[in-house]
Parts: C-alpha cells; sequence; structure tokens
C-alpha cells in the first residue's frame, strides 16, 4: 500500500499485544501507548533531513550531523491521541503541541469537532498527526483537513491500530499523507469498531469505563 508503513519492530509488537489484552490495566494501558509512540516516532522519523555540524569535543572536532529542514509539530486528536504526545516529545522536545477535539457521533459514527488550538506558525512545520485508532478513518481525514485548511503542507499520521476502511478513507481523501501504523487489523465491526483491535482506546487510557 502506497504511503503506509506497517512498523513490525519486535519491541512495538510484543507491547501490542499487552495493550490489546483486556485484562491490561488502566495505568499499564497507558505507560504502554506512550512506549509504542515512541517507538513509533523513532522509525517515523527516520527520513528527516540532517545536516553537517562541526562539534568541538574535548579531545577534537568531530564532524556530526544535526536535525535540518522543517521544524517539527505533534498534533493529538483528542482524547486518545494525548496517551501518544510525551514520549514523542521527550525524543523531540522542540516539537510545538496542537490540540485538535474531535469525537465520534456514537449513532453516525461520524466525527464531530469541539476544540482546535493549533501554534501560529503551524503551516510551516512538519506536523506528526496521532491517535491510536484509525477506525472509519473520519477523525483523521476531518483533522487532516483542519491542518490543511491552516497552510499545512507536511503532514504524516501515525496510529497504533488501524484497518483496510480507515487507510482508504485517508489515501482516498489525503494520498498526500504517510501513514505509520503498527497493526493493520481485520475488519470494523457493527460499532465501527476495529476488530480485534483494543476496545475504545479514549476510555481504556482514561478509566473513563
Ligand atoms: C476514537 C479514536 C479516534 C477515533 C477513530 O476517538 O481515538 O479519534 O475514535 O475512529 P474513526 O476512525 O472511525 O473516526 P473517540 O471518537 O472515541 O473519542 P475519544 O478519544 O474522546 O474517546
Ligand atoms: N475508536 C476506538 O477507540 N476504538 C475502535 O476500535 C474504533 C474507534
Amino acid at each position: 500500500m502506497a504511503n503506509v508503513h506497517v512498523l513490525d519492530h519486535p519491541l512495538i509488537q510484543h507491547k501490542l499485544a499487552i495493550l490489546r489484552n483486556k485484562n491490561t490495566s488502566v495505568k499499564e494501558f497507558r505507560e504502554l501507548v506512550g512506549e509504542i509512540a515512541g517507538l513509533m516516532c523513532y522509525e517515523a522519523t527516520r527520513n528527516l533531513p540532517t545536516k553537517e555540524v562541526e562539534v568541538q569535543t574535548p579531545i577534537a572536532t568531530a564532524k556530526c550531523r544535526m536535525l535540518s529542514g522543517k521544524k517539527l509539530a505533534i498534533v493529538p486528536v483528542l482524547r486518545a491521541g494525548l496517551g501518544m504526545v510525551d514520549n514523542m516529545v521527550a525524543l523531540i522536545p522542540s516539537a510545538k503541541i496542537g490540540h485538535i477535539g474531535l469525537y465520534r457521533d456514537p449513532e453516525t459514527h461520524k466525527p464531530v469537532e469541539y476544540y482546535c488550538k493549533l501554534p501560529e506558525d503551524i503551516a510551516n512545520r512538519m506536523v506528526y498527526v496521532v491517535d491510536p485508532m484509525l477506525a472509519t478513518g473520519g477523525s483523521a481525514v476531518a483533522a487532516i483537513g483542519f491542518l490543511k485548511q491552516h497552510g499545512c503542507k507536511n503532514i504524516i499520521m501515525m496510529n497504533i491500530i488501524g484497518c483496510p476502511e480507515g487507510i482508504k478513507a485517508v489515501q482516498e481523501a489525503h494520498p498526500d499523507v504517510e501513514i505509520f501504523l503498527a497493526a493493520v487489523d481485520e475488519k470494523l465491526n457493527e460499532n465501527a469498531y476495529i476488530v480485534p483491535g483494543l476496545g475504545d482506546a479514549g476510555d481504556r487510557i482514561f478509566g473513563t469505563k
């Protein structure tokens, strides 16, 4: 699939197996979402441009490489995307953070916007949109659409679990966006939940059910 990267690193897959387990506690679930996001971030930033710099060590001059190119932003889709932010910021401390609040209408499964606050210079940044679940794709398509309305041109989507329906929706609406996932599951059920998935990511992160 063009623009789709499934990260099959053993550490990611091991943590994902625990994350899916219905007996995993809220505390452990929250920690695992963060850890997986950190590992995924490591892979999803692999192609960022770097430039050569000279650094004076206590011994001599070393030719090193540092990030160049666009600055980064991380945009979690509320609520569940929040669980992915801290471990990413730990790796990219200069990243700015925007928030897009969406929830799925329980009847229509369509995304409803309730919050949007983005860094002023978001249009000039490379943006990582993060959300654990890519189900119908409605939330991802809407979130990426808001960012494009704000002038963003370089957008990467990071989801822990996706499914063919969600991937197709994003690819059709936003063919320029690369998608990084830890797993692509089989399908959606009649309530638009991913099968086998992990249940409701927001509820499991925040302990609301
Ligand atoms: C979940 C999830 C995604 C969305 C995915 O959020 O975190 O944002 O559903 O579904 P979709 O691909 O069909 O749009 P939810 O709407 O449950 O809100 P929450 O994070 O506040 O619980
Ligand atoms: N949102 C979730 O949290 N889980 C799903 O399986 C689908 C949407």
